[in-house]
Formats: structure tokens, C-alpha cells, sequence
């Protein structure tokens, strides 16, 4: 029988409930498709950090390196431990150090769930940038606590770096509508925008059956509310793509619906599944947190490992849940009972 080790990171608040939700789904869809799925749970978090004093362990990361695939909650507890301190201590260095330079999160409304807009028919997918750009960790504060004090945050845009995320986008974009949204702020940046778009006109040379059109992000922002529908694949870079899948996840009900995969293409190291939202500090212990965004984000991970028909098999469990208004209305469906029809859903 196939098997597959999973590293799971349940993390902080609402994510230790999202991950057993996912987990369920996973391993009986895993059942059904004759395949094992191993899962080593690690307690890497804000609690570990306050037991510790890291996010993990020294050697995590090497830890992690020979696992087949993360599933990962949320971290952050920011009233316990600053934010600057647990997700440079976890998240972050993961994306960055298993090379998971594409950062995919689909956006679509699930059948039965009601987004804000009038539009219904969108279907997006947003590739982010996952390593460098405006995360890349490089700066620093001078004259500290003075009124001459300056604080210094250096985005760092690489060709290699720019070149492979679209490269990544416009391969999407092939197998899908063909049609490329590349996503700058040039007219502001004359740096490090100025140089993406160049790098985007001279791929769409190279792809010139997608569609290009670059769009500043501002006004990309206001496209996806005013006409989601009329966007394929959306590329951008690192800070621009988290805002703009939380755009992403609002249009399509709220956070608790919008998938993630920080994917490493060569597959030279492991990808890690998460879902877009946070730990949820204001939710956290209810029960009451949609679990949906996380058993996405496991259906990506199937696919990811190969395992295509159980993939396919938990979207459509989670679409036929919903479809019957389960998990459709925040609040209305605890945690486990939204995991529970999306199990039914399964067989
Ligand atoms: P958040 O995504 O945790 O919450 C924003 C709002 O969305 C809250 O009102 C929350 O209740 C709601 N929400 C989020 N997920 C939900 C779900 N599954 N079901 C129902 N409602 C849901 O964002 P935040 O409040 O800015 O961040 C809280 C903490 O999480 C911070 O420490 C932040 O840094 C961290 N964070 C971590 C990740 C991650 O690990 N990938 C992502 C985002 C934020
Ligand atoms: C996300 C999150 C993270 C990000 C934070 C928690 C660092 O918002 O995954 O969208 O900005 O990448
Ligand atoms: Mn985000």
C-alpha cells in the first residue's frame, strides 16, 4: 500500500481545531482510496515557545526536510508572543528554506456559501510569491528610541526569483482560462516594480497564447470586488499576495473558506498546506471555527502527492456539505459538525 508521512503543525488557537477537522477527512478519504497516510504531530507553537524559548527545536527544519508533505494550523498568539518573534520562528523559515517559492490559493465561491458580492461565476487562482520580495527579513533600526530614529524594511526582488513565480503563473494560466494578471505598484516602485514588469513583458513574449495584462494593485484590489469574474490567474508578489487572498477570501464568504499551498515545484524539498486565515485569537476555544479553508488546503495536499481521485473526492465531499447549508453561515455550525457532514460526504 502507497504511503505518504505528513508533518503536522497544529500550531496556535484555532488551528489545532482546523488540523484534527482536516485530519479526520484525510485519513478517511485515505481509507476509502486504499493509500496510508502517517501523520507525526509536532507541538511547534507560541505555548512551545514560552516552554522553550523557540518556535522549534534547533535541527526543526531538518526534522521536517524528510517528511512527505506539512499540514500546518496557524501560528501566532500575539497578546503571549509578539508576531514578529513566532512566525519568524516557524512559519516563515519554512516557506523559505524548503524553497516553497509558490504560494497557490484558489478563490471561488463553494456551492450553497453566499459571498458579499453579486458576482458569483469568479474563479481565481492567486500565485504569491513565497520567499522573498517585501518579506525578505533585511533591514534594521537606527537611533532607537530617538526622534532621529529610522527604521529601514528592504524588499529584495531577485531575477531568479521574479522570473520563476510567473514562470509558475503562466503555466497555471496554460491549463487553465489562459489568462494572466501580473500585479506591480511601478508607478509608485521604481525599482523593484519596474524590473518585474519587465520581466513579465518578456515571458508573455515567451507565452504569447496567455492573455497578459498588468495591473497596479491598487486597482487590481478594487477589480476583485467589482469584477472578480473577468480574472484567471493573478500573480504577485509576497506582501501584495497576502493582501490580496485575504481580498481573495472575503469575496468568497469569509477566511474560513480560502485554501493555501506553499508549493516547492522542483520538489526538492517538502510543500507545506495551510489554510489562508490566522489562529482567530477572538474564536479560539469556541469550537466554532470553519474548518473548510484547512480541508481545502489537505485536498491540495492529495493532489500535490499525486493522489488526484481523493482529492477531487474531499472537494466535492466539502461542496456537497455545503451545498446542503452546512458551514455556509459563520457561526451557525461548530467545527465538528461541519467535519462531520463533510466525512458523510465522502463515502
Ligand atoms: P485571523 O485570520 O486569525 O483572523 C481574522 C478574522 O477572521 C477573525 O475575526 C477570525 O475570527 C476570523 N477567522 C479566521 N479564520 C476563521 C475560521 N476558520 N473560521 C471562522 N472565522 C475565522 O487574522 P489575525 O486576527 O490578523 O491574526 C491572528 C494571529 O494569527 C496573529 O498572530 C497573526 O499573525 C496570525 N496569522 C497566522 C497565519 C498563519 O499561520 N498562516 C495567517 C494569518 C495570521
Ligand atoms: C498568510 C499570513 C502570513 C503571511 C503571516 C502570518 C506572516 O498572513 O499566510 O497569509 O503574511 O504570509
Ligand atoms: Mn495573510
Amino acid at each position: 500500500m502507497k504511503s505518504y508521512s505528513i508533518a503536522l503543525i497544529p500550531g496556535d488557537g484555532i488551528g489545532r481545531d482546523v488540523t484534527a477537522a482536516a485530519w479526520t477527512v484525510l485519513e478517511t478519504v485515505a481509507k476509502n482510496f486504499g493509500f496510508a497516510l502517517t501523520g507525526t504531530e509536532f507541538p511547534w507553537s507560541c505555548k512551545f515557545y514560552k516552554d522553550t524559548g523557540r518556535m522549534m527545536p534547533e535541527g526543526g527544519i531538518e526534522t521536517l526536510r524528510g517528511f512527505d508533505a506539512i499540514l500546518l494550523g496557524a501560528v501566532g498568539w500575539p497578546a503571549e508572543v509578539p508576531d514578529s518573534v513566532s512566525l519568524h520562528g516557524l512559519l516563515l523559515p519554512i516557506r523559505k528554506a524548503f524553497v516553497q517559492y509558490a504560494n497557490i490559493r484558489p478563490h471561488r465561491l463553494l456551492s450553497g456559501v453566499t459571498g458579499p458580492l453579486r458576482a458569483e461565476n469568479f474563479d481565481i487562482l492567486c500565485i504569491r510569491e513565497n520567499t522573498e520580495g517585501e518579506y525578505s527579513g533585511a533591514g534594521g533600526r537606527v537611533h532607537q528610541g530617538t526622534l532621529d530614529e529610522v527604521a529601514v524594511e528592504t524588499s529584495i526582488f531577485t531575477r531568479a526569483g521574479v522570473e520563476r513565480i510567473l514562470r509558475f503563473g503562466f503555466e497555471q494560466a496554460r491549463s487553465r482560462r489562459r489568462k494572466l494578471a501580473s500585479v506591480t505598484k511601478s508607478n509608485a516602485q521604481k525599482y523593484s516594480m519596474v524590473f518585474w514588469d519587465e520581466i513579465t513583458r518578456k515571458l508573455a513574449a515567451e507565452y504569447s497564447d496567455v492573455e497578459v495584462t498588468s495591473y497596479h494593485v491598487d486597482a487590481l484590489a478594487a477589480r476583485m470586488i467589482m469584477a472578480p469574474e473577468s480574472l484567471d490567474v493573478v500573480v504577485a508578489s509576497n506582501l501584495f499576495g497576502d493582501i490580496l487572498t485575504d481580498i481573495g477570501a472575503a469575496i468568497q464568504g469569509g477566511l474560513g473558506y480560502a485554501a493555501s499551498a506553499n508549493i516547492n515545484p522542483d520538489r526538492s524539498a517538502p510543500s507545506m498546506f495551510e489554510p489562508v486565515h490566522g489562529s482567530a485569537p477572538d474564536i479560539a476555544h469556541l469550537g466554532i471555527a470553519n474548518p473548510i479553508a484547512t480541508i481545502w488546503s489537505g485536498a491540495m495536499m492529495l493532489d500535490h502527492l499525486g493522489e488526484k481521485a481523493a482529492a477531487g473526492r474531499v472537494t466535492k465531499a466539502v461542496e456537497a456539505a455545503t451545498a446542503r447549508g452546512i458551514g455556509t453561515i459563520p457561526g451557525k455550525d461548530r467545527t465538528d459538525a461541519i467535519t462531520h457532514a463533510v466525512v458523510a460526504a465522502l463515502i
